[in-house]
């Protein structure tokens, strides 16, 4: 049997044409008409006012936090139940990580953060917050929280570019936020990321940052130093072909999640990661946890039957990098991790392969 693997890129199957046009025109590097197209249709889909391409995510993240003033000794506080690729550029500005943990809907609690805050040695600047596997958190509180505290809210929507809230898409609730197209997301530039923010003038700073802060001179002139930072156009092309189907990936992915629930709606001891009222996540990924089994188990037998499936993210809080940080918890998050896993969700497997993955849980579970 061919490898299942978790979450293989898709291609839409313009990727190459555009990709051609690239070649045609020659603008290979560093920027081109691509880029902008690309950030015009991730306007254009989320509603975000301005949007940036960039080689990354965490790249997205670490411009976030050094245009909002973030440094050395600052306080950020951050979801502790995510990716590292979520909080270290809080250490790449020398600030301090405060980690809060999860609630029930496994993002980050409302009331763990404002007890955060309190507890925090001064107040904290901004706060990440990672939609964690494509469903939304609870932002309604959260942005709530953050006006009234008078902190920055960057939303970490790494996982969850299509789903919403209210309607309205993730990414566009907060100062800024960060949409991810690394090989795994639901779509893919290979690898890259899209800063998006209703502020013109911080998606102007960190285009300028991103581009080795290069002064408006013929020659170069530099009074600051930046990154190289920016999406090519190569790149650029294969996200414009990958965002005319972001539509279709979203539903494929959520129906996979509606197939392994019914599939699997016999084992009492499962759970799936629950989606808050009034949003509709992406399902990037179907998570479950077992009350009893050891999740690892499950792992080792289906990668005898060359399945590919990982345990939950373990929290940063629980991470040796981040042994001295402070955490407010209550326990969720580590929970969720000794007893989760993540399944193949990939657009592009098959019912069949939904149903063999059940089978091989069901032969551990039942
Ligand atoms: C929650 C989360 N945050 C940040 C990142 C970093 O994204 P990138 O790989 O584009 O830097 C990822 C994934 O890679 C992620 O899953």
């Amino acid at each position: 049997m061919d490898r299942i693997f978790l979450s293989p890129p898709h291609m839409s199957g313009k990727e190459q044409e555009y990709i051609a046009e690239v070649f045609e025109s020659n603008y290979i590097a560093p920027l081109g008409a691509f880029v902008n197209r690309f950030e015009e249709s991730i306007e254009n889909y989320t509603g975000a006012s301005n949007a940036l391409a960039l080689s990354s995510a965490t790249a997205g993240l670490h411009l976030a936090l050094r245009v909002l003033g973030i440094g050395e000794g600052d306080y950020v506080l951050a979801s502790t139940f995510t990716f590292i690729g979520s909080v270290s550029a809080i250490l790449y500005q020398n600030a301090q990580p405060i980690f809060v943990d999860s609630d029930e809907s496994w993002n980050i609690s409302p009331g763990l953060l404002k007890e955060a805050i309190q507890k925090a040695p001064r107040k904290p600047k901004a706060l990440i917050v990672t939609h964690l596997y494509g469903q939304v958190c609870k932002l309604d509180e959260i942005i709530a929280i953050c006006k009234e505290e008078g902190i920055y809210l960057i939303e970490d929507a790494a996982e969850s570019l299509g789903a919403s809230y209210h309607g309205q898409q993730s990414g566009t609730f907060s100062d800024m936020a960060v949409y991810s197209f690394n090989g795994n997301k639901i779509l893919t530039t290979s690898g890259g990321g899209m800063l998006v923010s209703e502020n013109k003038e911080w998606i102007e700073k960190a285009k300028f940052l991103a581009t080795q802060a290069k002064e408006d001179y013929l020659h170069y002139e530099h009074k600051e130093f930046g990154y190289n930072y920016r999406m090519s156009n190569v790149l650029a092309a294969i996200g414009v072909a990958q965002m005319e189907v972001l539509e279709v990936r979203v539903d494929r992915r959520r129906e996979i999640f509606e197939l392994y629930q019914k599939n699997l709606c016999a084992i009492h001891e499962i759970q799936f990661m629950p989606e808050i009222q009034d949003s509709r996540g992406n399902r990037w990924l179907t998570t479950l946890t077992f009350k009893h089994t050891n999740p690892l188990k499950i792992i080792e037998l289906l990668e005898k039957e060359n399945i590919e499936s990982r345990p939950l993210w373990k929290p940063m809080h629980m991470q040796p990098l981040f042994h001295d940080a402070l955490v407010i918890g209550d326990g969720t998050s580590q929970r969720l991790f000794e007893t989760g896993i993540c399944l193949p969700s990939g657009s592009s497997m098959s019912d069949q392969d939904i149903v063999s993955v059940c089978d091989i849980i069901k032969k551990v579970v039942l």
